[in-house]
């Protein structure tokens, strides 16, 4: 059965990771995929995980299955978290969330909610988008086009294209957009600009998907979360928020991710969630009980929480600092055009890069890159930065 099948590529991101594993070379640098790295190179494991980890591993609880939408300590906290502790909408029952496999997964089970409940609606994802998106609601069976989202002679949000192309959109076709820390670009819309999109949504009958993966690594949790409430005060009355803590707790292996959907009263969201429900149970049952106590354990006390909250401000105020180290350093060497790293927010900046001079980042410095020019700069230190922007420098002079 298997003697003819066709090889596929690997994938864009993750299969640097496998190139990046087997090059020899000691100075070799991952800038591919989307992981924050301290000043030696290592995955943090954050204190206050560490504690929860400890004060769990004490109580030895036994594993019996999770309910079907996973923790309910879990499903909770990821509520207030990401629509705000005093939401109306958590008040009035219009949200249902689910814990889910990570970002991916929730993205994966809203997107066959949404082929169920909107079988011809096509997706619109922003260009460039996450390598994932197009795959995953494609994998679901929907059409996916594109909005117009960046500008690569300013290197920042085409804004006035993006409006354009949403209004082109037929009213139900489902939008998806990136809350904060846009993958891969790093370009993001700012307050007044979420409201016209907000206002622009509602008014065309377009459908919001927003997707959280990076809460908390440009400005602050609050501020990094404005997308949902705006979204949510524009009178929406129907729309779905991924969201993940694999950055923000530094658990990317636990999968630690939630589907949260939005009805427009609290019996529609009951009836959403037990569609949402049986998705999950025919595909993997119920979620892994590990991730979602660690993360319900640190949300759900105010010590830990607090020292979360100090970890996750330590993590983005180094990227900050990085950004600005990678800039000046570039600008020393006489490359002052890559100022626009200091503008883009998150972990990724899209750095102009063409494919063939992230091809010789990888061949002649042992630099990965992702082959759009996207770079990871929560994987750059204080320790590479000299070698890194040396070598930009160099593949970006011929
Ligand atoms: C990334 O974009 O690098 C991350 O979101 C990891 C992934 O799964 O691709």
């Amino acid at each position: 059965f298997f003697a003819n099948v066709e090889q596929v590529p690997g994938d864009p991101i993750l299969g640097l990771t496998e190139a990046y594993n087997a090059d020899p070379r000691p100075t070799k640098v991952n800038l591919g995929v989307g992981i924050y790295y301290d000043e030696d190179g290592r995955i943090p494991l954050l204190r206050a995980v560490q504690l929860i980890e400890q004060q769990l591993a004490a109580e030895a609880k036994p594993r019996g299955y999770l309910p079907i939408d996973g923790l309910p300590a879990y499903t909770q906290a990821t509520q207030k978290l990401v629509f705000g502790e005093g939401s109306e909408l958590i008040a009035s029952g219009r949200v249902a969330t689910a814990q889910t496999i990570g970002g991916s997964g929730a993205l994966r089970v809203g997107a066959d909610l949404l082929h169920k409940l909107l079988p011809h609606a096509t997706v619109a994802i922003s260009n460039p988008s996450w390598e994932n998106h197009r795959a995953v609601f494609g994998a679901a069976g929907f059409e996916v086009v594109d909005y117009t989202y960046f500008d690569n002679a300013s290197h920042g949000l085409d804004f006035a294209g993006m409006i354009a192309d949403l209004q082109k959109l037929q009213p139900g076709t489902v939008v998806l957009l990136h809350a904060c820390c846009h993958n891969p670009t790093g370009a993001d819309l700012d307050t007044a600009q979420w409201q016209q999109v907000a206002a622009l949504l509602k008014d065309r009958q377009l459908f919001p998907f927003i997707d959280m993966a990076y809460q908390g690594f440009d400005k602050g949790i609050e501020q990094d979360g404005q997308a949902v409430r705006i979204i949510a005060e524009a009178g929406i009355d129907s729309f779905i928020v991924a969201n993940s803590y694999s950055k923000s707790f530094s658990l990317y292996g636990e999968r630690v991710g939630a589907l949260s959907v939005v009805g427009p009263d609290a019996a529609s969201t009951r009836a959403v969630q037990s569609q949402v429900k049986r998705i999950i149970r025919t595909i993997y049952s119920s979620p892994s009980t590990h991730g979602a106590a660690l993360v319900a354990g640190v949300l759900g006390s105010a010590e830990l929480r607090g020292m979360w909250g100090a970890e996750l401000t330590a993590m983005r105020e180094r990227i900050h600092a990085l950004r600005a180290g990678m800039v000046q350093k570039l600008a020393a060497l006489g490359a002052p055009e890559f100022g626009f790293i200091q503008q883009q927010a998150g972990m990724f900046s899209y750095s102009g890069l063409s494919k063939a001079q992230v091809d010789r980042l990888r061949d002649e410095f042992g630099i990965y890159a992702v082959g759009t020019g996207r770079i990871c700069v929560a994987a750059l230190s204080q320790k590479n930065l000299d070698y890194v922007a040396k070598a930009v420098y160099d593949v970006s002079r011929g």
